[in-house]
Parts: C-alpha cells; structure tokens; sequence
C-alpha cells in the first residue's frame, strides 16, 4: 500500500495541546465584557488567536463565514441566547467544536447542550486552567474527528483506485485470453483443410451485418467476438464425426449440437464477453423453434445470435465439404431465403443480403481442392 497522502502529525489523536492554526480562531461570546477580556488573555496566552463578541447575532454572522476552530458560547445574553446560537451555528458548521460557559446553569440547558452534541458545559467561575483543559480536550476531539474523516476518505479513494487497477488488469487478461483462444480455433481450423479461416471470415460477416443493422460499437464488437468463437466447442467433438462422409447416427448428432453448450463452458469464466457467449449459446436457436440447445422461439432468440447463426450458415455453405462443393454467394443468399422469417429474421437475412453483395468474399479465400495447401 503506498504512503498515506495525510500528514499524519498535523492531525495526530494524540499528543498535547493542539493550538488553533492563525487563521482558524477561537470565537468567544458573552455580554460581561470582563469575562470576554478573562478569556482572551487566558487563550492568548496559550497562544490561540481569539475573537470576542458581546453580541450573539455578530458572532453567528462571524461563525456563518466558517474557519473558525471553536466556540465558547455564554447561555444568557440580550440578542439571542446563546443556546439558539449554538443551535444555528451547528447548522451551519456540523463540525463546530463548541463549549457552553454560562454563571446560570441549569439542568434543562445543560441536556439540551447534550442533545446539540456540545463538547463541555463549564460553569463560571471557571479557573484559567479548567478553561484551557476543555479546550485542548474539544480541539483534540475535533482533530481526531478530522482525522477519522481524512482517513475515511483516503481509504475509500485508495480501495477504488485499487479496485479499478485489478478490473483493469483483469480486463487486460481476459483480453488476451480471447486472442489466446482465437488462435486455438485458427490452429483447429487450420488442420482441417474445409474449415479453414471459417470462424475469422463468419467474425467478419458478423461485424459488417452488425454495422449494417445500426449496433453500437459494443455489441458489433460482441458480435464479432461471437462470430470468432462461435464453434471453439467443436474440440470436444471427436475427428471421426467431424470428417465423417456418410450421414451422422442420431447420437452423432446429438454430439455435434452440444458444441454451443461446450462453448459456454469454456468461455464462462470471461466475463467480459459474457454477451458474445449468451450469442454463442444461441447461434443454433431458430424461429420456428426448431433449433438448440433450448429450442427458443422468436423474440426469445437474441438478434445478435442470429446474426452469427446466418453468418455460420453463410459461411458454411460458401466452403467446400466433403460430399459438396462451395456454394457461390448467389446459390448460398438463394438457399438461406428460405429460411427468412422462418428460421431467421427478414432483416437479418436482409442486412446478409446487402452486406455480401456489396463487397462477396474474395476469391481464394479457401483452398480449391482440400489438402491443396
Ligand atoms: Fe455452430
């Protein structure tokens, strides 16, 4: 933890007598001028600067400018007791030490002085030294309290500088964990000579269909990442079904569709593109319900998967198989109109649309003939 940026001698709980600062002076208040120039001398002598007031109202308007350190307040005096200004002076400063010297005390200003929160309710006559022990002890408390509140502050400023220094750099981990797992589906896609750049160019159509449909840079982002991780769930997926020829068993199948469920899993732990993996959950999901895992219908299904789920199908189509060759991009917009409103919805098949025929996927983008590279 670095140093505190509090200078802790100059607010220490303990130690001696904590004389007022020069410009944060004693206000002392009472009608008998003899006792107001008793208490000057006897402060000033301790080497407070002192300001006295005969008048209630003046030294409430004095109190109302604020960088005062105390108030010594006498209860009776002509203009405002010295009760109602202690009321109106805490109003305005909460923090107000204030000590209440009064030659009338009674037992009704004196819990009203314990409701206010007044620091010492001190009966005349009072000795020089009695006097200077209330003072020290109601600067001292109010330095602890000022010093209880700097702590506080610096605490809280400290635990969130801290705390945004670890999301950052667990931002920046997750960050790196996507790049991580990118590359894993290059290299998986890269051995495979009919998926090969599949998920970058399906990452691709995602962020331009994303942009065509208006998103904001966040979720075209989500989309994208959506796009590029779409099937990291096919390394659960033995080879054998993967490069089978013939027809899959029904429990071939089955396998083949838990890929959405292994995705989740493996991308659970990044929060960050928790969207992209709600997406990646649904990119199989279709209108009419007939998808998976969940089979969701409708407005169940987010936007942002059945962009990746067109984009999937795009691509798919597109790229050689074993038992077909590549669809062109009419022969794949052809195929997948059908599927509007059916299993996808007609604006995302419209921004599909536009999207690829205003720039089609350049040629070569995958091998002729598989194994040719
Ligand atoms: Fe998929």
């Amino acid at each position: 933890m670095e140093r505190s940026p509090i200078d802790f001698d100059d607010v220490s709980p303990i130690g001696g007598a904590l004389p007022a600062p020069e410009d944060t002076p004693i206000v002392v208040v009472d009608d008998e001028p003899s006792v107001l120039s008793f208490l000057r001398k006897v402060l000033e002598g301790e080497g407070y600067p002192v300001e006295t007031f005969e008048s209630a109202q003046e030294a409430f308007t004095r109190i109302s400018q604020g960088g005062i350190a105390l108030l010594i307040a006498d209860i009776v005096m002509p203009d405002m007791s010295g009760m109602e200004l202690v009321r109106r002076s805490l109003e305005e400063d909460p923090g107000l030490s204030v000590l209440i010297l009064t030659g009338a005390a009674d037992t009704e200003s004196a819990v009203e002085s314990l409701r206010l929160g007044v620091d010492d309710y001190l009966q005349k006559p009072i000795s020089a030294d009695g006097l200077i022990e209330s003072v020290v002890r109601a600067l001292r408390h109010q330095a602890q309290a000022d010093y209880r509140d700097k702590l506080e502050i610096w605490l809280r400023s400290e635990v969130k500088r801290r705390t945004d220094e670890v999301q950052q750099r667990s931002r920046e981990i997750e960050v790196v964990a996507v790049a991580t797992l990118s590359t894993l589906v290059r290299a998986m896609e890269a051995k495979d000579p009919y998926l090969k750049g599949h998920s970058e160019r399906v990452a691709r159509l995602c962020e331009r269909m994303a942009q065509h449909m208006g998103f904001d840079a966040q979720d075209i982002e989500d989309v994208r990442t959506a796009g590029l991780l779409h099937d990291i769930g096919m390394i659960a997926i033995p080879e054998s079904i993967l490069h089978k020829e013939g027809e899959l068993s029904e429990e071939e199948y089955r396998q083949v569709r838990g890929h959405v469920e292994v995705a989740a899993k493996i991308l659970e732990p990044l929060s960050h593109i928790a969207r992209a993996v709600s997406y990646i959950r649904c990119h199989h999901e279709r209108l009419d319900g007939s998808g998976y895992p969940q089979g969701l219908r409708g407005s169940d299904i987010p936007l942002a998967a059945q962009i990746v789920g067109l984009a999937e199908s795009y691509g798919s189509l597109t790229e050689r198989r074993p038992h077909r060759k590549a669809y062109s991009s009419k022969e794949a917009l052809d195929t997948l109109n059908a599927s509007r409103d059916v299993w996808f919805e007609a604006r995302v098949v419209d921004a599909l649309e536009q999207v690829v025929k205003s720039e089609p996927e350049p040629a070569g983008s995958q091998p002729e003939h598989p194994g040719s590279d």
